[in-house]
């Protein structure tokens, strides 16, 4: 699988209207569920939370749990759904994860962290990848992340998505620890040098992902979160310039009406909802991105909404004809 260009896992944005108008922009680009914790897919509507559209191919189902069982169960049952890689987060902070052993906190319990991908490995006939920071706490040296990845690579799993900064876990908020710990490139870099035989994915304030400015070329991809969310409209060349393949070239007209054709397959207004407020990232930049922005809000007029973003949105349809 070719992991040059991933979009981040993120709660609450990278749900299925999300990976829908990111297609829109790239056919190539690997997506990424929200973060689902074991227990929701136990114990909730599994189907609901497990399936998703063709189009979003190629996709990979992110988990939260500690519990090698529950993750082997999962793992069998996600087999039905035909993801392209199951991985596992060990690089959210957040409080409630930390409560529940879940996320980040196992970067220091390499032990439990192998129990569990040895149990998904055996569950699954999919890639097990895992998402990891460089450490947490005062546990970010060079000796503890070389430990880690040395270990959990002993047990098979050869693809890391690196945050490229620590996590702080009592003391800063979730949004504090994507953006206070530095980042630091360097260090994942050195990781790749010295685990050459892994593949490695660098994460973490990636912004101008098209320059040669920052240099990933000796890494395995770049996995971009926030900055694909709030200007999704920089994706349109992600086909071309990170998998040799053409571009999607839709225009931004096209795209709406895409989003709103989609909408009407949707059953939950809630998910509408969410799309429509994806949406607002994709008119970042243009003079009537407010005006827009006030009737996607309105989802109460939702049709009407629909044609008078069309009718803004004049030119870029004039373009299609
Ligand atoms: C709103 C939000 C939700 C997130 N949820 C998850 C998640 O479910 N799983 C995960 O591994 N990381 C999650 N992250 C972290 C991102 O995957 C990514 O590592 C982080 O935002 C840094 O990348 P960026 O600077 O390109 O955004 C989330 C980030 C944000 C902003």
């Amino acid at each position: 699988m070719n992991r040059s260009f991933c979009i981040a896992p993120m709660m609450a944005k990278t749900d299925k209207p999300f990976r829908f108008l990111v297609r829109q922009l790239s056919k190539e680009a690997l997506l990424f569920t929200e973060m689902l914790h074991t227990n929701s897919i136990l114990y909730g509507n599994r189907n609901k939370l497990l399936e998703y559209d063709e189009i979003e191919n190629p996709i990979a189902l992110q988990l939260g749990g500690n519990d090698p069982k529950s993750l082997s169960e999962v793992c069998k049952m996600a087999e039905a759904f035909d993801y392209d890689e199951i991985n596992l987060n060990l690089g959210c902070p957040s409080p409630k994860v930390k409560s529940g052993n879940f996320g980040a906190a196992l970067m220091d319990q390499p032990e439990i962290v192998k129990e569990c991908l040895v149990a998904m490995q055996e569950n699954s006939s999919k890639t097990i990848s895992v998402k990891i920071r460089l450490g947490i706490n005062g546990n970010d040296t060079n000796k503890t992340l070389d430990d880690f990845v040395n270990q959990v690579s002993s047990v098979g799993v050869k693809v890391f998505y690196v945050h490229a900064r620590k996590a702080i876990l009592d003391k800063l908020s979730p949004k504090d620890n994507r953006e206070i710990p530095p980042l630091n490139y360097k260090r994942v870099k050195k990781l790749k040098k010295d685990f050459n035989d892994l593949e490695i994915i660098i994460n973490g304030g990636i912004k101008d992902y098209y320059c040669k400015e920052n240099d990933f070329s000796d890494l395995d991809g770049i996995m971009i979160g926030r900055e694909a969310y709030s200007y999704p409209r920089k994706l349109e060349n992600v086909d071309s310039f990170f998998f040799g393949k053409k571009d999607k070239r839709i225009s931004l007209a096209n795209i709406t009406n895409n989003m709103f054709e989609y909408f009407e397959t949707l059953d939950n207004k809630k998910d509408i909802q969410r799309g429509l407020i994806h949406m607002h990232g994709l008119y970042n930049g243009l003079k009537n991105a407010r005006k827009i922005r006030v009737l996607l809000s309105n989802s109460n007029y939702f049709m009407p909404a629909k044609n008078e973003i069309i009718d803004l949105l004049n030119n870029d349809f004039k373009n299609v004809a």
